[in-house]
């Protein structure tokens, strides 16, 4: 990384403060000193210009829709890779051999359980529990379970608690299916690959062979690749922060969950599908891009626009075109959804208030017409994100853990509240 420095002047007062670059990208002013030397700080409270951290991990270019996970091109790996393969990349940093994937694939495999006490404790909650509340319960409770993974000094237990959740996510998430539906558990399978199993831990029942669709199985792993990391959004900023407290690998990612519930982030699935459903016909849209438009109405269109992407998301297209393969599959050409979906895009991408405020869908805007047609219900689009997100907190959250520079992150303010004043006992207050 090459280092050079700016000149930055307060009122009478001008300090140097170092200026980073990175290998691509915009470079970064080291703000570390600025309170020391300025006695100011600096003022961004959503981020929009701030980097909270060094990482080689992920790389977005949000004007040329530019997705990159350790230096592989989205599209590729989507095309060519399989999830497993992707959290073994964003862990370590390079793609596996032969020999490596075989491992890691078996060592995932073989944390697909959970402890049976767990079925237990899902049973103290309602069966009509959102998904993403029973996960964010779940996965913080595995920390009450797996004692011998939560020492964040400790190599061995870091990975063995990054295998867990990588491993015991899609167990999690299919339990919370079941028992919204009052349906059986269905333990994972050994000899089926990741997301075959989890396809099979929510579709089968005890009663019959449950039949894996290849179609669907790969729709689902490459919907995992796509929602695998996306460098520092909210939730693996969550993450990060908790994580830098000292916090338990459980703990940090039950907080990512709780942050990606969100409609404004990874909620934005289920919103979308339930906006599109809404809409429910083409000659409707004019009037929701209208709703969107006005200032004085919250509307906006979920799946639409991204703190990044002031261009297509490069996982749009690839959602989009896994939309099509599965209702292909399904012989769901005429998909009224997926009209809906496509005739809004037309719509809005040729709408002067989108193009001039760069919005374009996002990866929320086709996934959840190809998850209901894939059989899930609405509430479980996110859980799904989850799922697939886990791989990289965890590699996110082990970047933080293993960097020796890491301490915790602990922002100040502007404080606009009221200055100094005194106590006034009740009896004499108006
Ligand atoms: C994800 O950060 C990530 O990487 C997230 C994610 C990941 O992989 O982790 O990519 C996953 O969260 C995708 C985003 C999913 N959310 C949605 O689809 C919800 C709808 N989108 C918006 O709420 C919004 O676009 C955000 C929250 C995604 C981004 O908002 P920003 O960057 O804070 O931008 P903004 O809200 O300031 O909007 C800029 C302007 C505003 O108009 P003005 O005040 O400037 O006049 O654009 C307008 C907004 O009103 N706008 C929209 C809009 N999104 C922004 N208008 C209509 N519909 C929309 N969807």
């Amino acid at each position: 990384m090459s280092a050079k420095t700016g000149s930055f002047t307060f009122g009478d007062k001008t300090i140097e403060l170092p200026v980073k670059t990175g290998t691509i990208g915009p470079s970064v002013v080291d703000i570390g000193k600025l309170y020391a030397q300025a006695g100011m700080f600096t003022f961004d409270p959503g981020y929009t210009s701030t980097a909270s951290c060094e990482s080689e991990i992920t790389y977005i270019d949000g004007d040329k829709g530019v997705l990159l996970y350790r230096g592989y091109p989205i599209e590729q790996i989507a095309e060519r890779g399989d999830f497993l393969e992707t959290c073994y990349l964003l862990l370590y940093g390079e793609l596996p051999s032969a020999a490596q994937k075989k491992d890691f694939d078996h060592r995932i495999t073989r944390h697909t359980m959970v402890h049976e006490q767990l079925a237990s404790f899902l049973h103290g909650l309602r069966r009509d529990s959102h998904p993403m509340a029973v996960l964010v319960a779940s996965v913080g409770a595995l920390s009450a379970f797996y004692h011998d993974s939560t020492d964040i000094s400790d190599r061995n237990q870091r990975m063995t608690a990054s295998f867990r959740l990588i491993g015991k996510m899609p167990t999690l998430a299919a339990m919370a299916y079941k028992y919204s539906i009052g349906q059986p558990f269905v333990y994972p399978k050994n000899d089926l690959d990741y997301s075959s199993n989890f396809l099979r831990m929510c579709y089968a029942v005890p009663c019959e062979e449950f039949r894996i669709n290849p179609v669907f199985a790969r729709a689902l792993d490459r919907i995992f690749i796509l929602h695998a990391d996306h460098e520092q959004n909210a939730s693996t900023s969550t993450v990060r922060l908790a994580g830098s407290s000292g916090a338990n690998p459980f703990a940090c990612i039950a907080a990512g969950v709780a942050c990606l519930w969100g409609p404004a982030h990874g909620g934005a699935n289920e919103a979308a599908l339930k906006m599109l459903m809404e809409i429910g016909t083409v000659e409707n849209i004019p009037k929701f891009i209208a709703r969107a438009k006005d200032k004085n109405d919250p509307f906006r269109l979920m799946g639409f626009g991204h703190r990044v992407y002031k261009n297509y998301d490069p996982r749009a297209k690839i959602m989009q075109r896994t939309c099509h393969e599965v209702l292909n599959e399904l012989g769901d050409k005429d998909n009224p959804l997926l009209e809906v979906a496509i005739g809004l895009e037309k719509i809005a991408l040729s709408d002067e208030y989108f193009i001039e405020k760069k919005l374009y869908p996002n990866v929320d805007f086709y996934s959840g017409i190809t998850l209901r047609a894939m059989g899930f219900p609405v509430s479980m689009f996110t859980a799904l994100f989850a799922v697939a997100r886990t791989a990289g907190w965890i590699a996110q959250w082990k970047e933080m853990i293993e960097d020796p520079g890491q301490k915790i992150g602990r922002p100040r303010q502007l404080y606009t509240g009221p200055a100094r004043r005194d106590y006034v006992p009740i009896e004499r207050r108006a």
